[in-house]
């Protein structure tokens, strides 16, 4: 079934439920063009009901289908999940084929469902090294959705920020012997991250209440706001989702700069400065 777009609020959810009600409250002309996402507690969620850590991921997947699926119904550009980190693999051998056999039945099920409502899906991270047939499933998953044109949803997978870097890097190293590059700026550096034609994440969500970055997106984070909840990544649902993004929108983004009456402010002191006037803070 092709699912409704949100192209006015009172299409997006079922009227009545508490993902309409916060839709409601939530300008769609100012979305973040980017979510990033942390999907974490899969493992605690399956040890609070005494279940092995293959249901929390189990769980995590749904999840995710569910996220995956708002996002595109509110017509957001793109979603990042950190899905396995180069990390990860210091996990047992049989939960990392478990993550990977979950993530190849993700992308086969999906697949359809990206088609008919144009999602486009893109990895980032050293993907490549995995098992052949992990390749193999996510590599055509993107062939196949590399035209769509709705949302992006990007899968790091095999990920850490450090290896981006450190790629990066390496590919500048290889301009300034073939190419003769000279100079390395930001844009030079930026331009050699793994997608680099994706906007900087504007909104980053972290579940079940870890207040770190573990390796994910260092670059990318400069100036993402962040949101933390307590909600395990099984329990989070398209209502927390909506939740922060309202939050987002009440968020006052300053780059580094003031705030815009702040900024009046400091120019008046400045210039009375100048003129040798002590003006009230
Ligand atoms: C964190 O929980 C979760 C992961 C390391 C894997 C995330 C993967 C999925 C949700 C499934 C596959 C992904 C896609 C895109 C379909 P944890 O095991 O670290 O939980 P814990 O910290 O409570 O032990």
């Amino acid at each position: 079934m092709r699912i409704v777009k949100a192209t006015g609020r009172e299409k997006a959810f079922k009227a009545g439920t508490a993902p309409a009600a916060l839709w409601e409250q939530i300008d769609p002309k100012a979305l973040p063009r980017h979510i990033a996402i942390i999907m974490d507690g899969n493992g605690r969620w399956a040890r609070r009901r005494r279940q092995p850590r293959l249901a929390g991921h189990r769980a995590g997947v749904r999840a995710t289908r569910e996220i995956v699926e708002s996002c595109a119904r509110i017509q957001l550009p793109v979603l990042t999940l950190y899905a396995f980190s180069l990390d990860n693999w210091r996990r047992p051998a049989a939960e990392i084929e478990l993550l990977m056999r979950l993530l190849r039945q993700y992308v086969r099920q999906d697949l359809d469902y990206m088609r008919r409502n144009n999602v486009r899906l893109r990895l980032i991270g050293r993907w490549r090294e995995l098992p052949g047939e992990v390749c193999t499933d996510v590599a055509r998953a993107m062939e196949t959705t590399a035209a769509n044109t709705g949302l992006q949803l990007v899968v790091a997978l095999n990920y850490s920020a450090r290896a981006e870097l450190v790629d990066a890097v390496q590919r500048l190293l290889a301009d300034a012997q073939q190419n003769g590059l000279t100079r390395v700026d930001e844009a030079a550096l930026a331009t050699r991250l793994y997608a680099p034609d994706l906007p900087d994440p504007d909104l980053l969500i972290r579940t079940s209440g870890e207040m770190r970055l573990s390796n994910f997106l260092l670059w990318q984070l400069a100036y993402t706001e962040i949101w933390v909840t307590e909600t395990l990544w099984p329990d989070f649902s398209t209502t927390h989702l909506l939740e922060a993004i309202l939050d987002f929108q009440r968020r006052e983004r300053r780059y580094g700069g003031l705030a815009p009456g702040e900024e009046r402010g400091a120019r008046e002191r400045s210039r009375a400065g100048k003129r040798g006037v002590l003006l009230p803070r």
